[in-house]
């Protein structure tokens, strides 16, 4: 696997890439969920049948990170990225240092914002520049990058949205695959997040995924209504020692508050627990 440190390397390798290129944007500290997306960008085949050169960056974007947030704090650990990169089969692993990404600095940027319907609500809500901050990064990342294929983890349900939707309003000539949630034994979905846990923190966490099952269960047994699923999510996660940023309940692809389950819906909750803020999703159907 070829490590590129500098725009300039990541230049002279992409030249040089005759076969499709999939790529994989990453803050590393990699993970279960991020090799999964190594793993599908190396698997999938576009027409011609020829492997791909699968590309994954690694880059703690300042700008997608609020005051008070945990920029400093974020895990890092470039040289097991390496190592868990190359085995889940990446060809080459990009990680700049800030200035690569940003030379003229934050003051300097030409930035992205996405469409204030898809970044108001759910986290948009609780991080107002988050969004900005993501669509600027993997917009300028694409520019360096070319690839044919872009692989977006549904973890981050409303980040998939909005790139999709930045990518087709910019008329970018790539394809976006959504690639589903990788969780834990106990469903808690993986993050690089979760390395801060504690033990019984980890155990408090778990119950984002327990949750978020027992709400779809009782919509199978015919609850329909936002205010009455949410509260009650907000509840079990707050009983189990969580602190709740949101519960919502929106459509899946315009993100829309919804008022019912009707048709397919999407559940959404971001919590903190400890110093992480952990989020996780799951899909209803009305019956
Ligand atoms: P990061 O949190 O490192 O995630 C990188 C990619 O891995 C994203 O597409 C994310 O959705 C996916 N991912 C993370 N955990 C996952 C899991 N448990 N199952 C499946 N996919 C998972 O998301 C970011 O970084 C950044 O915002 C980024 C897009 C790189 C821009 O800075």
């Amino acid at each position: 696997m070829d490590l590129l440190e500098t725009c300039q390397d990541l230049a002279a390798w992409r030249q040089q890439q005759q076969a499709p290129l999939h790529f994989v944007p990453t803050m590393g500290s990699l993970h279960e969920g991020h090799q999964q997306l190594i793993r599908r960008a190396a698997a999938l085949r576009q027409g011609s049948g020829q492997p791909p050169s699968v590309l994954l960056s690694v880059f703690v974007n300042p700008l997608q990170f609020g005051p008070g947030e945990d920029l400093e704090s974020y895990p890092r650990n470039l040289r097991s990225d390496i190592d868990l990169a190359a085995a889940a089969g990446a060809t080459a692993l990009f990680a700049p240092n800030v200035a690569e990404i940003y030379p003229r600095g934050e003051a300097g940027l030409t930035r992205v914002v996405p469409p204030l319907l898809l970044r108001q609500g759910l986290c948009g809500r609780h991080r107002p520049q988050h969004f900005e901050g993501v669509a600027t990064v993997v917009i300028r990342l694409l520019t360096l990058v070319r690839p044919d294929l872009l692989l977006l983890g549904e973890k981050d349900w409303q980040q998939l949205v909005i790139l999709r939707r930045v990518v087709a309003d910019l008329g970018l000539p790539l394809r976006i695959q959504g690639c589903p949630t990788v969780r834990e034994a106990d469903g808690l979905a993986c993050s690089s997040r979760n390395r801060r846990l504690s033990p019984s923190q980890r155990q408090q966490a778990a119950a984002l995924p327990a949750g978020l099952a027992a709400a779809a269960a009782q919509v199978r047994g015919g609850l329909s209504q936002a205010p009455a699923l949410t509260s009650q999510l907000a509840r079990q996660l707050e009983a189990a020692g969580l602190r709740v940023d949101y519960v919502e309940l929106v459509a899946p692809h315009s993100l829309e508050p919804l008022q019912q389950v009707q048709g397919l819906a999407l559940l959404a909750t971001a919590v903190h627990c400890g110093s992480s803020r952990l989020i996780d999703h799951c899909f209803l159907m009305s019956r």
